[in-house]
């Protein structure tokens, strides 16, 4: 039985943040921003969205009737939670008045997490053909103002539907995963902002990366021609070619070629909108889906998912015949291109939770569907 991904949507804010402003803000070099972190734009969350939001907003977007009747589990990533006891994914199956026959539960490890999800949902559905999984990865990364990690910012939310036959890629039954306990970023739970030792976190992931990379290929005995492309977690876009700068020499020269035009390709979303922690990773697949040349059915594609903490996950997918017709990146990049621009000075006001609703401008792309908002608080309950 084929199983994988047989939709896949993603959802940020309607605000975004020019890193070129906030360069000349910081008094630093645009180049460092754009080239030598490689960001152009960051989301900007303003306080009526948070995880639940966002990541109803992306599911939304792609659960149909059908779904709603064959939907029995839902899998709630996030390192950004609004509740340190009810599970997101409970949030979600109200808003989206999916049956209540169904096990809804929040996972965490950083950034890896949305990857677990996927392979939980693979799994279940290997034993449960007929049932199909909705599988979110939602957050906010805040680093906080003038620190370094502030350029790597970001936010939105990833919905995918895990299902036999599917209709963009089968999941290969071919994952190489490891795990080690490394102080490269937290979150003590008292704290919104992470405490990150940067350039730690940047070597354990090439390291773990290549490390994989090799238990991948004597596993499988596949070859780097054997892909078309790599889609990374891309806390910045930089991170996913200092990885893969590591291997792109083992590939022949016109591969080499196609897999560097690739890596482009899946990155242009992740540019414009910063790191989606657990999202992310499948955020470059969307880019990668969108973007990616020479791109066919029967292809197959790698997938490296990183977590700081740290744990790793690299896996294959194979591209089903007419992928392309239930893609949904024209859309996104339509989306993405409406975006409301707001001041460095909008920005940390935002940031630091001084503008309500300063500016709405949802309506248009939700036409046809139901848009979710954070209303305010009950009974120390956050309410939609
Ligand atoms: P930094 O120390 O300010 O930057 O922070 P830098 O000095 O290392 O410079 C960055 C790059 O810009 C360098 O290039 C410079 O040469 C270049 P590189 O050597 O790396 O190729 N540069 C310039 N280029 C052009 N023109 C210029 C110029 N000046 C400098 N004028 C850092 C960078 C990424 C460390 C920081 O932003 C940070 O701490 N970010 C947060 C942590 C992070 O994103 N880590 C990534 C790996 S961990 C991960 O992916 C997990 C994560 O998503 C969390 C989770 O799992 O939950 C973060």
């Amino acid at each position: 039985m084929t199983i994988g991904i047989d939709k896949l949507s993603f959802y940020t804010s309607e605000y975004v943040l020019d890193l070129v402003d906030l360069a000349q803000k910081r008094g630093d070099d645009p180049d460092k921003y754009t080239i030598g972190i490689g960001q152009d734009k960051q989301a900007v969350i303003p306080n009526y969205e948070d995880v639940v939001t966002m990541g109803a907003n992306a599911a939304v977007q792609i659960v149909e009737e059908d779904d709603r009747k064959n939907i029995d589990m839902i899998i709630f990533a996030t390192e950004s939670g609004i509740d340190n006891s009810k599970s997101s994914a409970l949030y979600v199956q109200k808003l989206l008045k999916l049956s209540e026959f169904s096990r809804t539960i929040e996972i965490k490890q950083a950034c890896y997490a949305g990857t677990y999800g996927v392979m939980q949902a693979r799994d279940y559905v290997a034993t449960h053909p007929d049932k199909r999984v909705l599988v979110i990865a939602s957050d906010i990364a805040r680093y906080g103002l003038g620190t370094p990690g502030e350029v790597t910012q970001g936010g939105g939310a990833i919905a995918m539907i895990i299902a036999k036959n599917p209709k963009i890629a089968a999941i290969n039954p071919d994952s190489v995963y490891m795990s080690q306990d490394v102080a490269d970023f937290w979150r003590p739970i008292d704290r919104s902002e992470a405490i990150v030792d940067g350039h730690l976190s940047t070597d354990i992931y090439k390291e773990m990366f290549l490390t994989l990379w090799k238990r991948y290929q004597q596993q499988t005995g596949y070859v780097l021609d054997d892909f078309l492309g790599f889609a990374f977690h891309l806390p910045y876009t930089k991170m996913g070619k200092k990885a893969f700068s590591q291997i792109i020499n083992e590939a022949n020269e016109s591969r080499q070629e196609l897999l560097s035009e690739n890596l482009i390709a899946s990155q242009k979303f992740s540019r414009d909108v910063g790191n989606l922690y657990t999202g992310s990773v499948y955020l470059s697949l969307l880019s990668l889906l969108t973007y990616g040349q020479e791109l066919a059915g029967g292809d197959r594609l790698a997938i490296f998912s990183y977590g700081s903490g740290a744990e790793a996950e690299l896996y294959s997918i194979t591209l089903q015949e007419n992928f392309h017709e239930y893609v949904l990146g024209n859309v996104i990049e339509k989306k993405l291109a409406k975006r409301i621009k707001v001041s460095v000075d909008e920005y940390e006001k935002i940031f630091s939770d001084q503008l309500y609703d300063s500016h709405r401008n949802v309506t248009s792309d939700f036409k046809n569907k139901e848009y979710f908002e954070f209303l305010g608080w009950k009974n120390g309950e956050r309410q939609y």
